[in-house]
C-alpha cells in the first residue's frame, strides 16, 4: 500500500518535467544514484542532446529552455552548427555543457558570464582563433576545459585566470606558436595544478615544432 502511494506519488511528481522537452532535443531525466533509498531530486535533474542529424541547430536560440531551465543539468550540442556563442543560455544549473563539432569562431566575452556552476566546456573542435581572459569570466567553477582542434596560435598570458577551479586544460592539436609569449603556460600549470592534457605541441617555429611547449 505505502509503495503504491509513493510510486504514484513519483509518476505525479515527474509527470511535468517528463513531458516536456524542447524541440529538437532528447531530454533524459537523471536518476540519483540506485534510486531506491533515496528521497527524489526536488525537481527532475534533465540531461539533455539537441540537434545534431538530421536537423542541425544553427544559433542556442532555436531551443526554448523556458519551461526546464531550472533542471538542466546537463545539455550536448555536439555536432551542430553553431557559429556564434553569445549570452543567450540561462540555464542556472547547468554542470556539462559539450559543443563540440560545431562551426564556433567567435566567442562573446559575456557567452559564459554567469554560468557559476559550469564543472566541464567541451569546445574541441570548433574554429575558435581567439582565447582570451574575459571569455572566461564566471566560470568559477569549471573543472575542466576542452579546447583541443582549433585555431589557436597564441594564448596571452593569465587566459586562464578566473578559471579559479580548473583542474583540466586539454589545448591539443591546435597550431601553436611557442614563442616567448607561450612559454609561461607550463609554468602557471604547474603553479596552479592544472593537469596539461596530452603534452600540447607547437606547430612553431619550426625548431620547436613538435616539442612540448
Ligand atoms: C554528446 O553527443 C555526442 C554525439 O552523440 C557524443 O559523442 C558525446 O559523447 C556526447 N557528449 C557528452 C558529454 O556526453
Ligand atoms: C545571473 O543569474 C542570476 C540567477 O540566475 C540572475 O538573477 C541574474 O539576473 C543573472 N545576471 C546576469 C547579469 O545575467
Ligand atoms: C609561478 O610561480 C612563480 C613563483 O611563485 C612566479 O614567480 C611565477 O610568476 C608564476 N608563473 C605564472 C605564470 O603564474
Amino acid at each position: 500500500m505505502k509503495w503504491t502511494v509513493v510510486v504514484i506519488f513519483n509518476i505525479l511528481c515527474m509527470h511535468d518535467a517528463r513531458s516536456y522537452c524542447p524541440s529538437l532535443c532528447i531530454c533524459k531525466s537523471n536518476k540519483p544514484g540506485d534510486g531506491a533509498s533515496q528521497e527524489p531530486p526536488p525537481e527532475d535533474l534533465l540531461r539533455l542532446k539537441c540537434g545534431g542529424s538530421p536537423t542541425q541547430i544553427t544559433e542556442l536560440k532555436e531551443i526554448d529552455f523556458t519551461k526546464i531551465y531550472n533542471g538542466v543539468v546537463s545539455l550536448n550540442l555536439s555536432g551542430n552548427a553553431i557559429s556564434t556563442l553569445s549570452r543567450e543560455l540561462h540555464l542556472p544549473n547547468i554542470q556539462k555543457l559539450d559543443l563540440s563539432y560545431n562551426q564556433i569562431s567567435l566567442v562573446e566575452s559575456d557567452a559564459f558570464y554567469n554560468m557559476t556552476t559550469l564543472q566541464k566546456l567541451d569546445l574541441s573542435n570548433n574554429q575558435i582563433s581567439n582565447v582570451y581572459r574575459e571569455m572566461f569570466k564566471g566560470l568559477v567553477n569549471l573543472e575542466r576545459l576542452v579546447l583541443a582542434q582549433n585555431h589557436i596560435s597564441v594564448l596571452a598570458l593569465g587566459t586562464f585566470d578566473y578559471l579559479v577551479g580548473l583542474k583540466q586544460l586539454d589545448i591539443t592539436e591546435n597550431p601553436l606558436i611557442c614563442d616567448c609569449a607561450l612559454l609561461w603556460i607550463s609554468d602557471w600549470a604547474r603553479n596552479t595544478s592544472v593537469k596539461l592534457v596530452g603534452n600540447p605541441k607547437c606547430a612553431f617555429p619550426e625548431n620547436m615544432a613538435s616539442k612540448i611547449c
